[in-house]
């Protein structure tokens, strides 16, 4: 398949071209470069030895990508450009109305008009809000709780709604829980701007000295050990969900609306510590209050994803903490990474 990348530069677009170079597909990819580093198609190459097409332009700009669309001769398209910080939307909510939202209805219309009929879409378990309990079904109610959190249902609704009129033949809404980790080579990873908002790239930053202390907010929740409890996936399992969604909604011509987690919970603190098993780095930890919206305990039923296209997630939280350290310990000039 000739597939485009939106956002394909980025941290979870840049695997994914990866597992999906390596399956055979031929990738391009398109960027703005607003959240990603400009040499990852480079890196892209020295990882798979293909090369990849890249289109810098906005997802706004229908005309571009009419074009590239057309050019390339693409079948299908991967989704992933959006903005994704959630404080940030609550302060600007316009810029996220507007990125994410509009730059998909751009998206869709160029798709149109160049008769791509098939799209895989990177939503978050955030559309579920606070759920009732957990394990997390995708027939959940849907709630939304910040600006980002809207963004991406209507996103899900706009291509939920092109595919049941029949404007678009395939589409997948994947709703990932917490991507973590990076490709074992240390070649592409995630490179947050700024202070991270997640935990595991705040973490290797502790881990590398950039950064004093983790903050653990709140140790009074309703869980095991009383931290928060996250559904962690590594992203070269999300990345090669990607590729069976896509090959599945291309080879059958449908709709659907998908978890993507492991199935099980870990709380901050079993993460700080299997970081520490992973890494032979020891974290420092602060408590801090609770913040306004975290939920207790958080994790999928990926259930759906392996009786749709026989995706299960495989690599463990030791994996995870094991490749988000040789990534960022590479980034921060650290040689004596022994893992
Ligand atoms: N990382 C997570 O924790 C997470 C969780 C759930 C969902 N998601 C979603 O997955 C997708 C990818 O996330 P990521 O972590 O790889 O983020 P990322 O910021 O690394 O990747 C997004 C890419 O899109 C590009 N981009 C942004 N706006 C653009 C625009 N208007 N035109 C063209 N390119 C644009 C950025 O430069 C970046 O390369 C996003 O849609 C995000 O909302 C991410």
């Amino acid at each position: 398949m000739r597939v485009l990348l939106t956002g394909g530069t980025g941290y979870i677009g840049s695997h994914t071209a990866a597992a999906l170079a390596a399956r055979g597909h031929h990738i391009v990819l398109l960027d703005n470069f607003s959240n990603s580093e400009r040499d990852v198609p480079a890196r892209l190459q020295a990882l798979t030895g293909q090369s990849f097409p890249l289109i810098e332009a906005d997802i706004r700009d229908t005309e571009t990508l009419t074009r590239a669309l057309r050019d390339h001769e693409i079948d299908a398209v991967i989704h992933f450009a959006a903005l994704k910080a959630v404080g940030e939307s609550e302060a600007d909510p316009l810029l996220y109305y507007e990125m994410n939202i509009l730059g998909t209805i751009r998206l869709l219309q160029a798709m149109q008009a160049a008769n791509v009929a098939h799209i895989v879409f990177s939503s978050s378990a955030t559309v579920y809000g606070q759920p009732d309990s957990s394990p997390i079904l995708e027939d959940f109610p849907t709630r939304v709780e910040n600006i980002y959190g809207r963004t991406k249902l209507v996103m899900e609704d706009l291509i939920r709604d092109l595919a049941r009129t029949n404007k678009l033949s395939g589409a997948a809404n994947l709703r990932y829980f917490n991507p973590v980790g990076a490709h074992p080579s240390a070649l592409i990873g995630e490179t947050p701007r700024g202070v991270p908002n997640n935990l595991m790239p705040y973490l290797t930053q502790v881990a590398t000295g950039e950064r004093p202390h983790l903050n653990i907010f709140g140790n009074d929740y309703n869980t095991p050990d009383g931290t928060g409890v996250r559904d962690y996936i590594h992203v070269m399992d999300l990345a090669e969900a990607h590729a069976l969604a896509l090959e599945h909604i291309f080879a059958n011509n449908v709709s659907i609306t998908v978890n993507l987690g492991t199935g099980e919970g870990t709380s901050v603190l079993q993460l700080v510590r299997a970081f520490a098993r992973a890494t032979g780095r020891e974290i420092k930890t602060l408590i801090a209050p609770r913040r306004p919206g975290d939920v207790a305990s958080y994790y999928a039923n990926p259930a759906l994803a392996e009786k749709l296209f026989g995706w299960k997630a495989k690599l463990s939280v030791l994996d995870m903490c094991r490749d988000s350290w040789r990534w960022q310990a590479k980034r921060a000039g650290i040689n004596d990474v022994q893992v």
